[in-house]
């Protein structure tokens, strides 16, 4: 028995990019939204979605199979406490990361061999400095993209503001904030905070609406710029969620000693990151940990990084990490200012 278990499990993984195209198309189609409030019947389901009857019964037994629909009776299909996040208006959802992950890393990651074979990422190959500066010819990618960050980050920040107590700083910045969405978390929760977010001016709209949609616009401000250049000095904590991962030793370095002159000398920096392990498992975390980072090896050029190269990395940009914080699948590191010569 076990001797036929490990070739039949092994296919299931060789052929599981057939569960990110399934997955895909029905948050494409808009399928979990349609499910949201109650079953429909396939007549109904093809017709709403434009779809072949005949294909998306088949699809639709499909997700059952994955543990998204279930078949509640006769032709009825409804969703299941995990399809529920499939829908867009579900709390949390990871519909945007669906579609992100079907139309532009589902096609990135068929170069994988390249990037194997070369050491360089996707935009390299094509020429391109790096991943943002290539996403940046296409509006469409930015707005997918944007939107993907945003579903992931949300499904962080509870973790994130319960684990780490904010409450004892004036203004945080966030370095890299994208949509807003961990600023807007964080000021939600600790409502004498105030705080702004930091990114390339593509991102404004999308965080500037988000932190109103909230009803944070008072105490939050959007500044745009380019990380590499400099970072605003104006608060007394930094964080940055997801940043430096995207980024090799030199690239973060440089982000990095930006935010240490934007702090003042007893200011505070914090990343929100994921921290690989020395030695792999297969522990549910340690692969999404490890596809994480060949996606940082084939996208922007970045890497997971142990808590070990965070501190080496840290203290090359003048910092000295105080703590770890374990938040959910991310950690809080925090680091301050390094005393120059005892001062
Ligand atoms: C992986 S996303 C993380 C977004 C957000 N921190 C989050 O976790 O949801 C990286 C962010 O870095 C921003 N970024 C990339 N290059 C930048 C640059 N040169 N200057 C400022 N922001 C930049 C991107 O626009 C994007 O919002």
């Amino acid at each position: 028995m076990s001797s036929h278990a490990s070739p039949l499990q092994l296919l299931d993984l060789i052929q599981s990019h057939r569960i990110t195209a399934v997955i895909y198309v029905a948050a494409k189609l808009g399928i979990p939204d349609l499910l949201l409030d109650a079953p429909r019947m396939t007549e109904e389901i093809a017709r709403s979605t434009g779809s072949n009857q005949a294909a998306i019964t088949r699809l639709l037994y499909a997700l059952c199979t994955i543990g998204i629909c279930e078949r509640t009776n006769g032709a009825a299909y409804s969703l299941t406490a995990m399809g529920n996040s499939l829908a867009e208006s579900a709390q949390p959802s990871v519909k945007a990361w669906a579609i992100f992950e079907g139309e532009m890393l589902y096609k990135s990651w068929s170069g994988l061999l390249d990037t194997i074979k070369s050491g360089k990422t996707a935009a390299e190959l094509r020429g391109f400095v790096d991943s943002f500066e290539m996403m940046g010819r296409s509006p469409e990618n930015v707005h997918t993209f944007n939107a993907a960050m945003a579903d992931l980050t949300r499904l962080v920040t509870a973790d994130v503001v319960a684990a780490y107590d904010f409450s004892r700083f004036t203004h945080l910045l966030d370095v890299g904030g994208g949509s807003g969405e961990l600023l807007g978390a964080v000021l939600t929760r600790f409502p004498r905070l105030s705080g702004t977010v930091f990114d390339l001016d593509r991102c404004a709209d999308a965080a500037t609406n988000h932190l109103q949609h909230i009803g944070c616009e008072n105490r939050a401000t959007f500044i745009a710029g380019d990380f590499f250049e400099a970072v605003p000095a104006v608060a007394d904590a930094i964080i940055l969620k997801s940043v430096i991962h995207d980024w090799n030793s030199e690239r973060s370095q440089q982000i990095l000693e930006n935010c240490r002159r934007a702090i003042p000398v007893d200011g505070t920096l914090l990343l929100a990151e994921r921290l690989i392990s020395d030695v792999p498992a297969t522990a549910e975390d340690h692969r999404s940990h490890a596809l994480s980072d060949l996606n940082m090896m084939r996208g922007p050029g970045g890497l997971e990084r142990t808590s070990a190269q965070y501190e080496e990395l840290l203290k090359c940009a003048g910092f000295e990490v105080v703590g770890i914080v374990p938040a959910g699948r991310f950690s809080v590191i925090e680091a301050k200012p390094a005393l120059i010569n005892g001062t």
